[in-house]
């Protein structure tokens, strides 16, 4: 039993050695996105972790195995959809992502083990009624 669990901590210990890519970089303001400050306002306080280049890194973000998944959610997030860099889109990648966040913003966003380490991240009926509208998008 001893044994076990000293091997479990040797483990652990090790994996703390596996780093991972962990970088916010400069924000452009010409390039971040435009919205209604209501609008913006969700965004940031519900997708910018993994959606901005302004992320937030907790402390849990530093410990392996936490900090694989964190990271990897977020360089995913980034590389699907980056409101840092929106204004760099052109018309039809806007009109994708803004049809994607329609269909997302109902179901699986903000992922669900992000609420559930992020409560206030959840969004109300109205709040994602207001992104739906925002979105401009007609079903
Ligand atoms: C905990 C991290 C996280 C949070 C918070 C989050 N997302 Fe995501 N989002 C992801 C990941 C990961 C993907 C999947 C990227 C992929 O397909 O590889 C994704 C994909 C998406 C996509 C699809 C993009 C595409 O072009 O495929 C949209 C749209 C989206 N998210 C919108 C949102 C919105 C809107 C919010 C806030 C209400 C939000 N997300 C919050 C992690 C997150």
């Amino acid at each position: 039993m001893k044994k076990t669990l000293l091997t479990f901590f040797v483990i652990f210990l090790v994996m703390q050695f596996i780093r991972v890519e962990q970088s916010d970089t400069a924000i452009i303001k010409d390039q971040e996105i435009k919205a209604p400050l209501e609008v913006y306002s969700i965004l940031e306080s519900s997708c910018f972790d993994c959606h901005s280049n302004k992320a937030e890194w907790p402390w849990y973000s530093q410990i392996a195995p936490a900090s694989w998944v964190i990271s990897s959610h977020v360089n995913s997030g980034r590389d699907a959809l980056n409101f840092s860099i929106w204004e760099t889109y052109t018309q039809e990648e806007k009109q994708e992502e803004l049809k994607a966040i329609y269909r997302t913003v109902y179901t699986v966003m903000p992922l669900p083990s992000y609420i559930w380490l992020h409560p206030e991240a959840d969004l109300t009926k109205e709040q994602r009624s207001l992104i739906r509208k925002w979105t401009g998008v007609r079903k």
